[in-house]
């Protein structure tokens, strides 16, 4: 069966990619003439001296050069900045909060991200922004690239296509699409309306988790992701580019697409990844792994094992634990969660963590299975069981994730979301 789509696949390998064939010099990244009259470009993803298997650069053949364009001004007003400021001090409570509703106007991608929740910024390389997003309205004219940090997309509702510099990436729900610092592009919506999460990641860029004693395969399998193929757009008229940049919006005129590239080689690209194929390892005796064996990406710090973001997920599996509380467990942790469902029902609670919803424990603030989730645990026979139409995910990192407020203060925070727990009964007999 012929190939359906137009995707190279491996994870941040060197691809080499022409729409227009005999583009790519051979042997040489910056000939004294690229091919067609192009200009060549190099867009560097790491420090020029940062170990190899951390370097990332590619080379853009492209009809013009990145500098060709107009001034930047500051665009104070824009969506995307408003309401990330974030009262203190930070509250300690357990959050939790509904889907976002999709918009009541015309409001694009771009426009359709809401700063949630923050722990860190681009100006010390560390931590990362979480934004949930509505939209229904296709960036027109208009494009974007994001100086500050790299961004993992969680589709949640509503396929989006990326249009990008390196080529056209078309994503559902189920998938994740990483467009790296300093990438151009622009949203289409496949629907009418789309809503997901974005984390900004202003530390090391997301790579895949060393595998330990699980081997050569299993979690994510690099084969699986999906980078484009060199697509351009030839065209010119008066367009606007926007930029976040040190934590505010710019816009400058431009009048061409940026989108010009014809060919491109190297390993700093945008990609996608389907989180069906996660291959999840979990226990097959007793008792849970620890949940970072659900690791799909992760950005490390240069504590060795301590993560500035992992980004993990609960899909549908196998159950088979025996003698085992299946449900998470009660705990309270060093690193903090985040957390989004994608589709189906999370395992530890009822009705109020809604595909589309998030809920926030900070460190050290306990949580688990609610009262309903803990009896029926308890007290279920345990057979293999498989946990099906369920895609969870979480946002851990070691920084404290400080909510804005419009997180604190909207209306789709629940509340009384301390009570699921405080139906727990006292099982304790005293001593006999
Ligand atoms: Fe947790």
């Amino acid at each position: 069966m012929a190939d359906k789509t137009p995707y190279q696949v491996g994870f941040a390998n060197h691809f080499a990619t022409q729409a227009i064939p005999n583009t790519l010099p051979y042997g040489q990244n910056s000939p004294q003439q690229v091919p067609h009259g192009l200009y060549a470009e190099q867009l560097s993803g790491s420090a020029f001296t940062a170990p190899r298997k951390h370097n990332q650069r590619s080379w853009l053949y492209r009809i013009q050069p990145s500098v060709v364009q107009g001034d930047f001004s500051i665009f104070t007003q824009h969506e995307m900045i408003l309401n990330s400021e974030r009262p203190t001090p930070v509250p300690p409570n357990q959050m939790r909060w509904d889907p976002l509703p999709l918009p009541g106007k015309k409001t694009d991608f771009i426009q359709g991200l809401i700063p949630f929740v923050r722990n860190g910024n681009a100006k010390n390389l560390s931590g990362s922004l979480v934004y949930l997003y509505a939209c229904n309205q296709d960036m027109e004219d208009c494009y974007f690239y994001n100086s500050d940090g790299e961004m993992l997309i969680v589709l949640q509702q509503g396929r989006l296509r990326f249009v990008t510099e390196f080529g056209i990436i078309e994503a559902e729900p189920s998938e994740i699409v990483i467009i790296p610092r300093g990438i151009k592009f622009t949203v289409e919506l496949l629907e009418d309306s789309a809503r997901g999460y974005v984390c900004e990641n202003y530390g090391a860029t997301l790579a895949l988790p060393d595998l330990g004693p699980i081997g050569a395969n299993g979690l994510a399998n690099p084969r699986d992701f999906q980078y484009p193929t060199a697509w351009f757009e030839d065209r010119e008229g008066d367009f606007s580019l926007l930029c976040k940049f040190q934590d505010h919006m710019w816009q400058a005129p431009i009048h061409h697409s940026p989108l010009d590239v014809v060919a491109w080689h190297g390993n700093y690209a945008p990609y996608k990844y389907d989180l069906r194929l996660f291959n999840t390892i979990n226990t097959v005796s007793f008792d849970h792994p620890d949940p970072s064996i659900f690791t799909v990406l992760t950005s490390q710090t240069n504590t060795p094992g301590v993560a500035n973001l992992d980004f993990v997920i609960f899909p549908s599996r196998w159950m088979v634990a025996e003698n085992t509380f299946r449900p998470p467990y009660y705990h309270r942790n060093f690193m903090n969660e985040y957390m989004g469902s994608i589709y189906g029902a999370y395992d530890a609670k009822g009705n109020g963590f809604q595909p589309g919803g998030s809920s926030l424990h900070n460190c050290m603030h306990a949580h688990g299975p609610d009262a309903e989730a803990f009896n029926n645990a308890s007290n279920v026979e345990l057979k293999p069981e498989y946990y099906v139409d369920t895609l969870a995910f979480m946002f851990e990192s070691c920084f404290v994730w400080e909510p804005t407020r419009f997180a604190l203060e909207t209306p789709l925070r629940q509340t009384d979301y301390l009570a699921c727990w405080q139906k727990l009964p006292r099982h304790f007999k005293g001593c006999p």
